[in-house]
């Protein structure tokens, strides 16, 4: 028998055995996901199919992203013919997670209808397997491995029959969708060229050895979305450990902004679970339209910047693009050399197109003032030379220290172009009386209330989007009125007192 033969032999074998360790039902009771989603699992209840094959393969049309109509069936290459594959194109192939409906979630032919829109002659092929994820989690979760095993049969036998070369092949699953994807790619006989992994499954991955989930060894390139990982809340829908080549976190990883999660856990006294589940699955849900954003949007691509953690991500210090630091976000995405493990950070809007326009900016307060009792607000436009972002808020993450440097991250919603102009306001809290809070104010910009040299004389942006760095100035320190607004404008003239590689060493040790 020719090798293909005996494969699909084991292959025919494997969707008869598929799903008969069904025994762990109980489990899902004790797990939070389990209370989690408790109101809504009545409806698929030990719903299972045993005798139909497990994954089903519908190559959808650009003109009808919503109907299965022709599906290809492995073993028969006519079905390939009949079903216009172009076995030079791409080939994507979406895999869903798990399902309570039994059905396709809207954002399928979404999804279908953008890969079409950037590939036109791409073969799009939705992996059905419907059957075996509409089950309790813990059994959907187990069967991600022989649709895994099924999958990759499928893509032994494409290989085969057409001799297309597997770099051609992307796979794209969301939840339990990115574990078969891993699986896929693990048990096919030769690698597939990348898998993207839409917030992977968490609750019964996480931690779990590479073989078990989807890991970097799947495929050639393996690229990952994190939208609602553990952080904050102990409900882990989507891993939040690193698991492919790169990882990328938007806005941490959680509390995606237009998802209204944290809102939804202060009204669960009065709404129930139900007002948490749609926030829920806001936030899992926004890996996909992230990916979809970056193939409808080619030209707006959000970027991601490497960092070690969430939190200095938010301190504006991870904004370098040296040495591959930052990638786009989604379908364009670069394939980093030998990279693993990368995690990056990205800051999103809260709809289409996400990207934002990330800066750093670092003040050096150098008052003697005692600040120690101090809680300040601050807030700074940005001005532009195509717009401006007006009273961005400036979240100190600690109290200023005098004689430290201190950075920030901000960022604006739309392009104001080249930077030109800053202004600060102070908010007063009110821990601190207005006049004492002016006072310092205007000792910080203007250095004036001691006659030594002191305060803020110069703040330095980095632009994440353009890599420009800027210092920035107080614009005419004698006229200006502290106790408003302080301008801050370029500098003029000697302002680069120190070498360019000292600046650089100086700002890589802050990463
Ligand atoms: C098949 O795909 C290739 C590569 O994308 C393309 O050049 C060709 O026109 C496609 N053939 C058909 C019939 O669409
Ligand atoms: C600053 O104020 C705090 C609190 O009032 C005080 O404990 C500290 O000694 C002061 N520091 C200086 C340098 O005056
Ligand atoms: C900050 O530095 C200046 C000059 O180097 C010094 O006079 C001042 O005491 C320092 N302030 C603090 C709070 O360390």
């Amino acid at each position: 028998m020719r090798g293909w033969q005996v494969r699909f032999l084991f292959c025919a074998l494997l969707s008869a055995a598929v799903r008969d360790g069904a025994a762990l039902e109980e489990e899902l009771a004790d797990s939070i996901l389990g209370n989690f989603l408790d109101p809504l699992k009545d409806s698929s209840d030990h719903q299972r199919v045993r005798d139909a094959a497990v994954a089903k393969f519908s190559l959808r049309e650009p003109s009808r992203p919503d109907d299965d109509l022709c599906y290809i069936i492995p073993g028969e290459a006519e079905s390939l013919a009949a079903c216009t594959f172009n076995s030079t194109a791409k080939t994507f192939m979406v895999i869903h997670g798990w399902t309570l409906s039994g059905m396709f979630e809207s954002w399928m032919p979404t999804l279908v209808s953008a890969l079409y829109k950037r590939e036109q002659t791409a073969n799009v092929i939705v992996v059905d397997w419907l059957s075996s994820a509409q089950n309790h989690y813990v059994i959907a979760a187990q069967n991600t491995k022989a649709v895994g095993q099924e999958v990759a049969c499928f893509i032994d036998w494409i290989e085969e029959t057409t001799n297309m070369p597997l770099d051609n092949i992307h796979l794209i699953g969301y939840s339990l969708g990115a574990h078969v994807a891993g699986f896929a790619g693990s048990h096919a006989t030769n690698k597939v060229g990348r898998i993207t992994g839409l917030d992977p499954a968490g609750p019964d991955f996480e931690g779990e050895h590479a073989h078990r989930r989807l890991s970097p060894d799947d495929a050639h390139f393996v690229d990952v979305l994190h939208t609602f990982t553990r952080g904050s809340l102990g409900l882990s829908i989507g891993i939040e450990q690193p698991i492919g080549h790169v990882d990328i976190y938007p806005n941490g990883g959680s509390f995606q902004p237009g998802c209204n999660l944290r809102g939804a856990l202060e009204k669960i006294a009065n709404f129930g679970m139900f007002a948490i589940t749609d926030a829920v699955k806001c936030e899992h849900e926004r890996s996909i339209h992230l990916f979809i954003d970056s193939l409808l949007n080619e030209r707006e691509a959000a970027r991601a910047y490497r960092c070690g953690s969430s939190d200095t991500f938010d301190r504006g210090m991870c904004l370098s693009c040296r040495k591959s630091r930052c990638n786009t976000v989604g379908y364009d995405m670069s394939k980093v050399p030998r990279a693993r493990r990368v995690q990056m950070y990205t800051k999103t809007r809260a709809s289409m197109p996400f990207r934002v326009y990330h800066y750093q900016m670092k003040i050096h307060f150098s008052s003697t003032v005692n600040t120690s009792e101090m809680e300040p607000s601050l807030t700074v436009s940005l001005l532009g030379t195509k717009g401006d972002a007006e009273n961005l808020e400036l979240k100190l993450k600690e109290k200023p220290v005098m004689n430290k440097t201190h950075s920030f991250l901000l960022v604006t919603e739309k392009d104001i172009g080249d930077l030109v102009m800053l202004k600060f306001k102070w908010k007063e809290t009110n821990s601190w009386s207005a006049s004492s809070l002016l006072k310092m104010v205007s000792s910080w910009w203007s250095g004036d209330s001691d006659g030594a040299d002191m305060g803020v004389h110069k703040i330095r942006i980095r632009a994440g989007e353009t890599q420009q760095k800027m210092v920035f100035c107080v614009k005419d320190p004698d006229t200006q009125d502290p106790t408003q607004e302080v301008t801050f404008v370029k500098c003029k003239g000697t302002w680069r007192t120190k070498p360019k590689r000292i600046t650089s060493r100086v700002s890589l040790k802050s990463y």
